[in-house]
C-alpha cells in the first residue's frame, strides 16, 4: 500500500533518489526508492552462490545458443556472448572478477559484466528466461559435478579398505556384541562391512544423481515463455537425460538437495561408526591399531598422549550434515508453489554438507591407507572373553547333543573357566568332559580363535578363504562401477 500523500518525500527528491539506483538493479525501474543497505545485505547471496559461476555460464551459453538457434536472438548477438561470458570466465578464473554486493547474486554479477564487456547482447541473454529457472539449473549442475566426486573418493576409500582387507584376512579380534567380546572374527572381514556400506552408499548417490539430472530451464519464473524455445535441445549440450516435466515444480523443486543430504547424512553416520572404532582401537585399553603419527596430535599439557583428533573430528563433523538435512526439510516443508525467495536458504547446507563429507572422505581414505593392526593384542583380547563358547556348543551338536542343552553344558564349563582363570581351550580334556562326556580329543581344533573363524567358512562368513573370496569380488565390483 503506498503511504499518504502526507508522509511521502517531495515529488523532487523521490525523483532524485530514482534516477539514483535505477541503473544499480535490473528491477529497479519499479521502485520509488533505494533499498535500504541492510535489506540489500540481507537479500544478497553473492558472498556465498558465486561458487556456482562456472555452471552458470554453462547454462547460460548453452540457453543462449539455443535461442539463436531458434532465431530468437540474432547470431551476431550470440557471438558476443560468447565472447563475453569466455572473458568473465577467464576473469572469475584468475580472481580479477570484481564481485559486487549491488547486483546481488551470482546471476546478475556475471550478467552485469557481460553486458559491460559486450553491450546490447549482454542485455538479450536473459529472454525466455528468469533466475528462477537459472538458479535450479546451476544447481544441479553443481550437485551433479559433486556427486561424481564424491564417488570417486568413495571408490579411493574402498580400494584403501579392501587392500587392508586382503593383507590381514587371517589376522583374528574379537567380534563384539553390546561392546562385550562375542566371538572371534578376522580383522579383513570387520573393514570389507565398512566396504558393504560405502557401495550402498554410492549406490545411493547414484539414484539421487539419476532424479536431479533433469533441466529446469525453460519453467522461466513459473509459467514457462512465450518464445518458442527448444529444451531439448539444451538438456542435451548441458547432459540431463530430460527436462522437468512442469514448470512449476522444475523452479520449485529442491528434493534432490534434500536427497543428497540424506545420502549425505547416511554416509557420516558409516565414517562416525568406523571413526569411533578407530578412537577405540587406537586406545591404550584396546590396543588393535596404530594410527600414523600425521593423524594424531599431542597433548599441550600430557606428554604421554597421542589423540585421535582425526576420527574424533569425522564422528563430530557429522552431526552438521545431519544438521543441514534438518535445515533442508524445514526449508521447504510450507513453501507455497513455485519459487520463493526462502529457497535462496539451501545454498549454504547443501555447500556446507558436500565440503564436509568430501573432507571426511578425504582424510579417511589416507587414515585407512596406513592403519596398521597389532595382530597380538587382537588375539590376546580374543582369548579374554570365552569367545569360542558357541563354538564348543556348536561341536556338541554335531555330536547330537540338542542344543540347548550343548547350550547349558558350555555356559558350565565357562564358569569353570572363569573361575580358574583359564580360556576354555586350556581346559583339560577331562574338565570339559565333566560337563558333556561327548567332547573328543579334536575339540581343541575348534576352540581357538583361529579354528572358530576357519569354520565359518560359506558366503558372507569370516572364514579368511571366505574373506579372500570377498576381496575379489570387491574388486571386481569396483571395477565394474568404473566402468559402467
Ligand atoms: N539468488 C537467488 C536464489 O538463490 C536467485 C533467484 C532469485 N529469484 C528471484 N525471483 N528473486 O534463489
Amino acid at each position: 500500500m503506498a503511504p499518504p500523500a502526507s508522509k511521502r518525500p517531495p515529488r523532487a527528491r523521490r525523483n532524485k533518489k530514482r534516477r539514483a539506483t535505477a541503473s544499480a538493479k535490473p528491477w529497479s525501474g519499479r521502485f520509488a526508492e533505494p533499498v535500504d543497505e541492510l535489506v540489500k545485505r540481507f537479500t544478497a547471496s553473492v558472498s556465498f552462490d558465486r561458487r556456482l559461476a562456472p555452471y552458470d555460464i554453462d547454462g547460460s551459453l548453452a540457453h543462449a545458443r539455443m535461442l539463436a538457434a531458434r532465431g530468437i536472438i540474432a547470431r551476431s548477438d550470440l557471438d558476443a556472448i560468447e565472447r563475453g561470458l569466455a572473458k568473465v570466465r577467464r576473469e572469475i578464473e584468475s580472481g580479477t572478477f570484481e564481485w559486487s554486493l549491488e547486483a546481488e547474486d551470482v546471476h546478475l554479477n556475471i550478467e552485469r559484466r557481460l553486458t559491460a564487456l559486450v553491450g546490447e547482447a549482454g542485455k538479450r541473454l536473459h529472454t525466455a528466461r528468469s533466475r528462477n529457472d537459472q538458479v535450479a539449473t546451476d544447481i544441479r549442475l553443481w550437485l551433479r559435478a559433486e556427486i561424481d566426486a564424491i564417488d570417486r573418493q568413495l571408490a579411493t576409500l574402498e580400494r584403501a579398505l579392501i587392500d587392508q582387507a586382503g593383507r590381514h584376512a587371517a589376522v583374528v579380534m574379537p567380534g563384539f556384541t553390546h561392546l562385550q567380546v562375542a566371538q572371534p572374527v578376522t580383522f579383513g572381514h570387520h573393514l570389507l562391512a565398512y566396504f558393504e556400506m560405502f557401495e550402498r552408499d554410492r549406490d545411493r548417490l547414484a539414484d539421487c544423481r539419476r532424479r536431479l539430472n533433469r533441466l529446469p530451464l525453460g519453467a522461466a519464473a513459473l509459467a514457462g515463455t512465450t518464445f518458442p524455445i527448444d529444451r531439448a535441445r539444451v538438456a542435451r549440450e548441458l547432459g540431463f537425460d530430460g527436462v522437468c516435466e512442469n514448470s512449476l515444480d522444475a523452479v520449485s523443486d529442491r528434493d534432490f538437495a534434500i536427497e543428497f543430504c540424506a545420502c549425505a547424512s547416511l554416509a557420516m553416520v558409516h565414517l562416525s561408526r568406523l571413526a569411533e572404532e578407530l578412537v577405540l582401537w587406537a586406545s591404550p585399553r584396546f590396543g588393535f591399531v596404530h594410527l600414523p603419527d600425521r593423524f594424531c596430535t599431542g597433548s599441550s599439557i600430557m606428554p604421554q598422549k597421542r589423540n585421535p583428533d582425526v576420527p574424533e573430528l569425522v564422528r563430530g563433523k557429522s552431526g552438521r550434515v545431519f544438521g543441514h538435512l534438518v535445515a533442508l526439510l524445514t526449508l521447504m516443508k510450507a513453501q507455497p508453489l513455485a519459487y520463493n525467495k526462502d529457497n535462496q536458504e539451501d545454498k549454504e547446507p547443501l555447500f556446507d554438507a558436500v565440503d564436509t563429507l568430501k573432507d571426511s572422505l578425504a582424510v579417511f581414505a589416507d587414515l585407512v591407507a596406513g592403519l596398521e593392526p597389532l595382530p597380538q593384542a587382537m588375539r590376546e583380547a580374543t582369548l579374554q572373553g570365552f569367545s569360542t563358547a558357541t563354538d564348543l556348543a556348536d561341536y556338541l551338536v554335531r555330536k547330537g547333543v540338542p542344543f540347548r542343552d550343548a547350550h547349558e553344558a558350555v555356559a558350565r564349563a565357562v564358569r569353570e573357566a572363569e573361575a580358574s582363570g583359564r580360556d576354555l581351550s586350556a581346559l583339560p580334556l577331562k574338565a570339559l568332559q565333566r560337563h558333556a562326556p561327548q567332547v573328543g580329543r579334536d575339540v581343541y581344533r575348534f576352540l581357538t580363535p583361529e579354528g572358530s573363524v576357519a569354520s565359518r567358512n560359506h558366503i558372507g562368513g569370516t572364514a579368511p578363504a571366505q574373506v579372500r573370496a570377498a576381496v575379489r569380488r570387491a574388486r571386481a565390483r569396483l571395477g565394474a562401477k568404473r566402468k559402467a
